[in-house]
């Protein structure tokens, strides 16, 4: 790249060849950005065009209202004479010595359509909830295109979450078929999910549970390989995503068939420029909204080649993702800020042997990127020549809605950058804000659940400003920087928690009256969680900690864990009986406290300063 100052920019050679690489784009764009998006979507293939390019019925609206559109139609039989024989994804399991599976777009159709006809077999119809429990293999990719083939909405639920976390989310959408699987690798261990999944069915409406195979031996094999794609309503449903928030339920972020499409066909082709030929890897689980968007959806709209690992990043060795990279060919690669500082923790050694020809693009997402773990993405990874989109967006977004074009930047570490064309964007008391007619991509509304909708997203500024509960500032440049979340939302590791769910799930043991959990610190993972709970009983102290861990490990799942438990005898509280969350956070951090005057108890300050300093 070129630098300028304190800002980079594509070379000329990456800006000539870029699908965007003229300013004026924003202008366009954004003096009517419903005909910026007409204009786009009518690029897709659509069954019967659309009637309105947006409708507002505060907090309500519609894109491409009177369509009739299917997402798998624009993957599979939009242009298909040109992509039929290309690749469409590549495989890679985590044990070294098994054979990677590799799919053409032909290929994969024929998967996909058997697995449609399967689920058609077992009574799914179009508007079904359908729900994925399943690991990083090809299946989880069939499985998610199979229901968007018939007009059933998945729900993809992360396979390392819990039983119990399985449950709360299938009881919530009412499936009444499960698609799972024996088992997967990770970390040189095989997991049993089939055990979890026949835990997490139980008080749900689930019936039929359709088991993969991690061999590779589905239940849909001997189906017809042709099926139908169903004709969808721009505003009928594609996914329901489980996210969480600011209270102990997590939330069912629906995302509809028609602005879905359009924005994740759209936003791919031009933040990670996909050509042709482009082998791109996004490295998330097809359980987060990354994966379901930019692991699959995006590229495969795209036509070109997507990549999935099933397995740990670090397994056997720290450089195995390095070596996938190099062995595929990997043109453009995406992934969290957690995985390169823990890249970046492992010492420079390990990437010296790797020149990463092929690489010509870097992303980050999931949590903001500071300075030197952009540098260090910049210089050992994007060998100074790549140009990095910091992307900004949430489960709600559907898409990426901030961040500079690769074709003109400017790049900015720590900076996401600018709102992508169409996008209107304003920072409102420091919080950030997304105006109308917002994006064809944001949710629809929280599944079973208009009341939350409502008052999460569009009651702080009145009902026609969407808030997205990120804090943000802006540079001189326009650039926007995204400060962190301003709700009880922690981001650890990328992944998103809500440290209401974590108490939910602490206050379930059977002696603990009360808690706290606050994010602190981590130089890893950027965030972790920090757990404060109220005990006075007489069991040792240990033996209690590990109950509230084993609590956390079994409503929720692995990726809640806290970095710290402390027992303590009294928590901090307002006179109204408030747990003061802030000031824990500060005397963790070592923080000036301020004015204690409103505390019931201030005595209890003294008390944690014992326990977090000896
Ligand atoms: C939250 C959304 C984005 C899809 C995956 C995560 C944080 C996301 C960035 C970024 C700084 C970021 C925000 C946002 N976030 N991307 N590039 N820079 N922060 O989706 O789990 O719904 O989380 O992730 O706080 O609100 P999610």
């Amino acid at each position: 790249m070129i630098k300028k100052d304190e800002l980079y920019y594509p070379t000329e050679e990456f800006k000539k060849n870029a699908w965007v690489n003229d300013p004026k784009i924003y202008e366009e764009a954004g003096s009517d950005p419903v005909k910026f998006w007409e204009k786009l979507a009518k690029e897709l293939f659509w069954f019967k065009p659309w009637k309105n390019g947006f409708l507002h019925k505060p907090p309500y609206f519609q894109w491409f209202a009177g369509g009739k559109i299917n997402i798998t139609s624009n993957i599979f039989e939009r242009d298909w004479e040109t992509r039929k024989d290309r690749t469409a994804l590549i495989w890679e399991p985590e044990p070294v010595n098994e054979k990677p599976r590799i799919f053409t777009y032909t290929e994969l159709l024929k998967e996909v359509c058997k697995c449609a006809n399967y689920l058609k077999k077992m009574g799914v119809k179009k508007g079904d909830r359908v729900g994925i429990y399943l690991p990083m293999i090809p299946e989880a990719a069939v499985a998610m295109l199979a229901c968007a083939r018939i007009g059933a909405a998945h729900s993809v639920v992360f396979s390392a979450f819990s039983p119990d976390a399985l449950r709360v989310r299938m009881q919530d959408t009412g499936a009444k078929v499960l698609i799972t699987a024996d088992g997967y690798y990770r970390g040189g261990k095989f997991i049993d999910l089939l055990k979890n999944a026949k835990d997490g069915i139980k008080e749900t409406k689930i019936k039929k549970l359709a088991v993969v195979q991690r061999s590779g031996k589905t239940p849909w094999q001997e189906e017809k390989d042709f099926c139908k794609a169903a004709e969808m309503d721009s505003e009928d449903l594609q996914f329901i995503l489980y996210t969480s928030g600011s209270t102990g339920k997590p939330k069912g972020c629906m995302h509809v068939c028609g602005g879905y499409t359009v924005q994740a066909n759209w936003t791919g082709k031009w933040i990670f420029d996909f050509h042709k030929d482009d082998i791109f890897w996004c490295t998330s689980d097809l359980g987060w909204v990354t994966g379901h968007t930019y692991t699959i959806y995006s590229p495969l709209l795209n036509g070109i080649t997507t990549l999935m690992f099933e397995g740990a990043p670090n397994f056997p060795a720290p450089d195995r993702w390095a070596q996938i990279i190099e062995k595929r060919g990997v043109t453009v690669f995406y992934t969290a800020p957690t995985a390169i500082r823990m890249f970046k923790s492992y010492g420079e050694d390990i990437l010296k042997k790797y020149q990463f020809n092929k690489l010509r693009l870097l992303g980050s997402v999931g949590e903001p990127i500071d300075e030197s773990a952009w540098l260090w993405y910049y210089n050992n990874v994007g060998k100074e020549k790549c140009p990095i989109v910091d992307t900004w967006w949430q489960t709600e977004t559907g898409g990426i809605l901030i961040t500079s074009l690769p074709g003109m930047g400017p790049f900015k570490p720590a900076f996401t950058g600018l709102p992508f064309p169409g996008i209107k964007v304003e920072i409102k008391d420091g919080n950030l804000v997304i105006l109308p007619p917002f994006a064809p991509g944001l949710l629809r509304g929280i599944y079973k659940n208009p009341k939350k909708y409502s008052e999460t997203y569009w009651s702080q500024y009145g009902k026609k400003v969407y808030f997205t509960s990120d804090g943000a500032i802006i540079d001189k440049n326009g650039l926007i920087r995204i400060i962190g979340r301003v709700d009880d939302v922690i981001k650890v590791a990328g992944h998103r928690i809500s440290t209401g769910e974590m108490e939910a799930a602490i206050n379930g043991h059977q002696e603990i009256s009360e808690c706290a959990v606050i994010g602190i610190l981590d130089e890893i993972k950027g965030e972790a969680p920090a757990v404060f709970a109220v005990y006075n009983g007489t069991r040792p102290a240990e033996e209690i900690k590990k109950e509230i861990i084993s609590q956390i490990q079994k409503v929720i799942g692995p990726i809640a864990l806290p970095k710290e438990v402390y027992l303590a005898a009294d928590l901090p509280k307002t006179r109204s009986g408030k747990i003061m969350r802030r000031i824990l956070k500060k005397l963790w951090a070592k923080e000036e406290l301020g004015d204690l005057s409103t505390l019931a108890n201030p005595e209890s300050v003294d008390k944690i300063k014992k326990i977090l300093y000896g």
